[in-house]
């Protein structure tokens, strides 16, 4: 028996990957349309018509790639059980010095709440896009609201992404292995996500 369990294969690791760097063209290319204060990004991309051009395609990217990753860990995410409950009840326990037990599945309810956030979201993001790309086809009151909510899940977006970058690298580490090679230590799955630990290797819930 190896030291190590696989956790996400190849096609999972190079969306999620495709996913990341298409966010951050995304966040660098849009820094300079948010405010005045940033349009020296535009300059990254070689100046703001050619920033808003890369913003539009990585936006096309970032949906398509979203929504497959989205597909791909759906059945995983997409219930709440009695374990998940506990979890949410401690905040996942990173504020108790002596966290109780959560017996986690493949993801736990912090990470499930993020995916479908994530989605969601990305949804909400590539429609209000779409609607301020195409705005003389649409009633200015609709481009206005648009404009506002594209805004307001862009802060929404940056504070989840800063949580979820912090939490699988220093927050845990050991994490990050799973999206670089695929494989996680089995100390670490039977730590992080106990229950998912025993279905993948065929072992008893402890009485
Ligand atoms: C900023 C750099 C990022 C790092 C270092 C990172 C790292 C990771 C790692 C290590 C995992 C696997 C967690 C596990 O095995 O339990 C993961 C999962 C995931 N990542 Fe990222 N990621 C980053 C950015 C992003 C972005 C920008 C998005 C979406 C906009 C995203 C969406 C997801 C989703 C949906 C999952 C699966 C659910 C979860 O674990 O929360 N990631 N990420």
């Amino acid at each position: 028996m190896g030291n190590y369990v696989e956790r996400f294969n190849a096609r999972e690791r190079i969306l999620h990957w495709f996913v990341m760097v298409s966010f951050f063209t995304l966040l660098f290319s849009g820094l300079g349309l948010y405010s005045r204060l940033f349009h020296g990004y535009f300059n990254l991309f070689g100046g703001g018509e050619m920033s808003i051009l890369i913003h539009k395609y990585a936006g096309v990217f970032f949906l398509a790639c979203s929504a497959l990753l989205l597909m791909n860990h759906f059945s995983e995410m997409n219930f709440f059980d009695d374990d998940d409950r506990s979890w949410f009840r401690q905040l996942g326990g990173y504020l108790s010095r002596d966290p109780e037990h959560i017996d986690s599945g493949k993801f736990n309810a912090g990470q499930k709440a993020f995916g479908l956030f994530m989605g969601i979201a990305t949804f909400l993001m590539a429609g209000t896009g779409l609607v301020i790309w195409f705005a003389p086809s649409f009633p200015v009151d609709v481009v206005r609201i648009s404009l506002l909510m594209h805004g307001l899940l862009f802060i929404m977006f940056i504070m989840f992404v800063i949580v979820h970058a912090y939490l699988t690298t220093i927050g845990n580490p050991g994490t990050l292995e799973s999206m670089i090679y695929g494989n996680v230590r089995r100390i670490w799955a039977k730590k992080h996500h106990p229950k998912w630990y025993r279905e993948i290797s065929g072992q008893e819930k402890p009485g």
